[in-house]
């Protein structure tokens, strides 16, 4: 059965994601050009164009695809000035014999590949970046910018609330293949050069078509401490039900005592065609995207809240 599962950010590209598969498309070239709508969309606040700087105010992006048939991967992670992201994450699996690239790496493969140099700063981004730096930073800090310690201003400036979200989509095509793709521009204000969990395989998301696909958003912090998603699939490889697979995640995300702890939302699926999201510890409701091909139309569910 052909279905499509994302989050609530999805909406600019769900429904051309929906047509290819309907038509036959291969899941990760569908689930690729859905995608790319989502990042050029400057309405969507945590992604691509719409998204947020890091300290410097300087857009960079991640991006993950992997084909659970093959279990092919490829990822990109801190990308400067390139849009989409997702695409580049594609052609890193199609034309490298590497997994992930990251920063002027990932961009000189970009222009490789036929990739423009964008401009990818959203002006009321860099607006609000400003201001919110400005705040914290002394009179000397703001004379010597950006040529001053940053970490000291980490804890205070980074803001993982302001992105409520990375954008996943998970899919089975019509060869009952199953595939992921995710993309983000990460915390607002991080620190240059971190990466989240949405290029991480195993962590941010991960495929495979015999069992099925998982893929996180939220805490990219705490999910790559847990490896959330292959253990999902895992545990799905093991015996597990869906339900108990994401339980045992959410278990294992419950262990932590240090570090930053906050919200994660898990979106799975598995291969007889069931799918589950879970928002563990966001307060916030949280919606998602879901069609299959029984569906006239895809349909704005919320997902089941769970806190432990
Ligand atoms: N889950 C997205 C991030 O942590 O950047």
């Amino acid at each position: 059965m052909k279905m499509l599962l994302a989050n609530a950010e999805a909406w600019p590209g769900f429904d051309t994601t929906v047509e290819l598969l309907r038509q036959g498309g291969a899941g990760i070239d569908s689930m690729v050009s859905g995608i790319a709508k989502v990042e050029r969309e400057a309405k969507v606040r945590s992604v691509g164009y719409g998204g947020w700087p890091n300290m410097l105010g300087e857009m960079e992006f991640d991006a993950g695809v992997m084909d659970g048939t093959t279990r092919d991967v490829g990822a990109v992670g801190a990308v400067p000035a390139t849009l989409p992201v997702s695409a580049l994450a594609h052609e890193v699996m199609k034309h490298l014999p590497h997994v992930m690239l990251t920063g002027a790496g990932a961009r000189r493969f970009a222009s490789e590949r036929g990739f423009a140099v964008d401009e990818v700063l959203h002006p009321d981004s860099k607006r609000v970046w400003w201001e919110r730096l400005q705040k914290e930073m002394s009179a000397e800090q703001q004379a010597a910018f950006p040529d001053i310690p940053l970490a000291p201003l980490s804890n205070t400036i980074t803001d993982p609330e302001r992105v409520r979200d990375t954008t996943v989509f998970l899919g089975r095509d019509a060869s009952n293949g199953i595939g992921v793709v995710t993309s983000t521009s990460g915390w607002a204000w991080k620190y240059p050069g971190r990466l989240g969990d949405s290029p991480i395989p195993g962590a941010g998301f991960y495929a495979d078509s015999r069992y099925g696909a998982a893929a996180c958003t939220h805490t990219g912090e705490m999910t790559m401490r847990c490896s959330t998603s292959r253990s999902i699939v895992l545990a799905m490889r093991l015996g597990y039900t869906l339900a108990d697979a994401i339980k045992l995640a959410v278990d294992e995300l419950s262990e932590l005592r240090t570090g930053f702890l906050a919200g994660v939302v898990i979106h799975a699926i598995d291969a007889k065609g069931n799918h589950q999201v879970v928002n563990y510890r966001c307060d916030e409701e949280i919606r998602y995207w879901y069609w299959d091909e029984r569906m006239a139309a895809p349909e704005l569910r919320v997902a089941t809240a769970v806190k432990l």
